[in-house]
């Protein structure tokens, strides 16, 4: 069988890291060929090898049974391969057009022909549904819109064989949707695409055959129809999956937090978001909040740290925290992990030790009586990178340099410093990857056995399940139903959340 192209044991190092060894992949002519793996495991590297920016240590690589060896990008173009690049590299004070045509212009009697570059990519917008204004200035553009453009520019140079490094990284769901389109009609026209991804729903929504690469190795190359996201994500990460469990009973006889009839107004006093909440928490025991989103699981969080006016009382440890404010209850040791990391959790244009004070504003290792004491700040901060596994440079980075999993483990990190006698956590693995996601699990584990209780809330029904000692299901403010996880499906939690069981 002929493959379109075909890497054969491809090896790469750069200075210190192996970027690639062994990596082999076939894809067929005509389909949408998928290529996978965690941050760092070689993906780009290999793609950028094929498409001439870089080249190999050792490694073969043929297009349509031919060996090739490409010592520039433009030999990988003539030879009918092009790449859509992870960052863009358009010339932004340029029209679109000019950008297409760029390097490549039609002449006439020794003048660019614009008419007839205007026609062929007019042509081809419609044929793929690439819809973009020629005379449109490329900074006017958004990254939707700039992406066509990336495309339209590599057809353009006659490309049979289209790479796509990560290109829904940058699009909102409806232009992924329009991308996965064109991808399609692409390969409808008897054209290849390559296209890299870490986010496996997507892959296999678009791809006909996956190549599973780690650490610089391919370990797997299948059929997109044989397998599911979960199995490739242990393929990814090269063992199972870390699932959400939690074992035996840590619970102590004491009583952490207890709510009595605890019920909040909407702002305007018209209605009541939560009506009539009670339980009891004790150390040592987590306690999953389960509700379809806005049934008002947020709101009782809120109302326990002291966010939100209630009525009712709220205990903690057998002492009423109703007329404390937010910062003293906080100081008596409650740790809160907000749903929206970035803007309720994080001052992302700030480095870390600045966002180690943030909610912690008072008392040690933050302050030293009235002044700030950016040296024990530091040193805490550090300390909390290492024990929570935060990648990243130093305290000096700034929140935004860090990949998701990293800020949330850093979150997770600062609200459980100091042990905390009670942890309201919103979400705490939610948009993680899997290695973040075990990390944090691991730390909610260690934090219930030393005795923390935990209020938690999850979108992900098995995560709140496994983790949970006890389920509340929350439907339109009230508390509808008491649920023992053991016994407790996904399937059957829906229901109780949707008020059908
Ligand atoms: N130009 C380079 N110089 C040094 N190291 C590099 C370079 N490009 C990639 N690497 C390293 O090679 C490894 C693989 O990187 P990459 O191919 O970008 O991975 P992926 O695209 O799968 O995230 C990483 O450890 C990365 O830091
Ligand atoms: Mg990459």
């Amino acid at each position: 069988m002929a493959y379109a192209v075909e890497l054969r044991n491809i090896s790469k190092r750069f200075p210190g890291v192996v970027a690639n060894r062994d990596v082999s992949m076939k894809v067929r002519g005509g389909s949408v060929h998928a290529l996978v793996g965690e941050n760092g495991a070689g993906k780009s590297t290999v793609m950028k090898i094929l498409y001439g920016m870089q080249q190999p240590d050792s490694g073969e690589i043929l297009i349509d049974d031919q060996q090739v060896a490409f010592r520039k990008p433009a030999d990988a173009i003539a030879a009918g391969v092009g790449m859509v690049h992870q960052h863009f590299m358009l010339a932004d004070n340029f029209t679109v057009l000019e950008n297409v045509i760029l390097g490549y212009e039609p002449t006439k009697r020794g003048v660019i022909n614009v008419a007839e570059a205007r026609k062929k990519i007019l042509e081809m917008s419609a044929a793929y549904g690439l819809d973009v204004n020629p005379d449109a200035l490329v900074e006017d553009l958004g990254v939707g819109q700039r992406q066509r453009v990336e495309i339209l520019k590599v057809l353009y140079r006659g490309a049979r064989i289209l790479i796509f490094d990560e290109p829904t990284a940058v699009l909102v769901p409806q232009e992924v949707d329009e991308l996965f389109g064109a991808l399609h009609g692409l390969r409808e026209d008897g054209l290849t695409v390559i296209f890299i991804s870490h986010k496996l729903d997507e892959v296999l929504r678009v791809a006909d055959d996956v190549t599973v690469v780690r650490a610089g190795s391919t370990v797997a190359e299948v059929k997109a129809s044989d397998v599911t996201a979960k199995q490739l994500a242990e393929l990814m990460v090269g063992s199972e999956l870390p699932s959400p469990e939690i074992h035996g009973t840590p619970r102590r006889e004491l009583i952490t937090l207890s709510l009595k009839n605890v019920t909040v107004p909407s702002p305007s006093g018209a209605r009541d978001l939560i009506s009539d909440v009670s339980f009891e928490l004790h150390a040592g025991e987590v306690v999953g909040i389960a509700g379809v989103e806005g049934n008002g699981q947020s709101e009782l969080i809120e109302a326990i740290l002291g966010l939100r006016k209630y009525r009712g009382e709220v205990l903690f440890k057998g002492e009423s925290l109703d007329r404390f404010s937010v910062a003293h209850r906080r100081d008596l040791g409650i740790g809160f992990i907000p749903e929206d990391r970035q803007r309720q959790a994080l001052l992302m244009a700030s480095p870390l030790w600045e966002n180690r004070i943030l909610g912690h504003q008072r008392g040690k290792p933050v302050m030293n009586g009235y002044v700030i004491d950016k040296k024990s700040t530091m040193t805490d901060t550090i300390s909390i990178m290492e024990e929570f596994d935060v990648r990243a440079p130093g305290p000096d980075t700034l929140a935004l340099a860090l990949s998701g999993g990293n800020q949330q483990k850093f979150i997770v990190g600062r609200e459980m410093r100091g042990d905390p006698s009670l942890l309201l956590a919103s979400h705490p693995a939610r948009g993680v990857d899997v290695g973040a996601q075990a990390d944090i699990w691991n730390e909610l584990r260690r934090a219930r056995e030393k005795g923390m209780a935990i209020v938690m809330i999850s979108a992900d029904l098995e995560e709140l399940i496994g983790m949970s000692d006890r389920l509340l299901v929350m439907l339109r403010g009230k508390i509808t139903a008491t649920l023992d996880p053991k016994t407790t499906t996904p399937e059957s939690l829906g229901s109780a959340m949707t008020g059908a069981a």
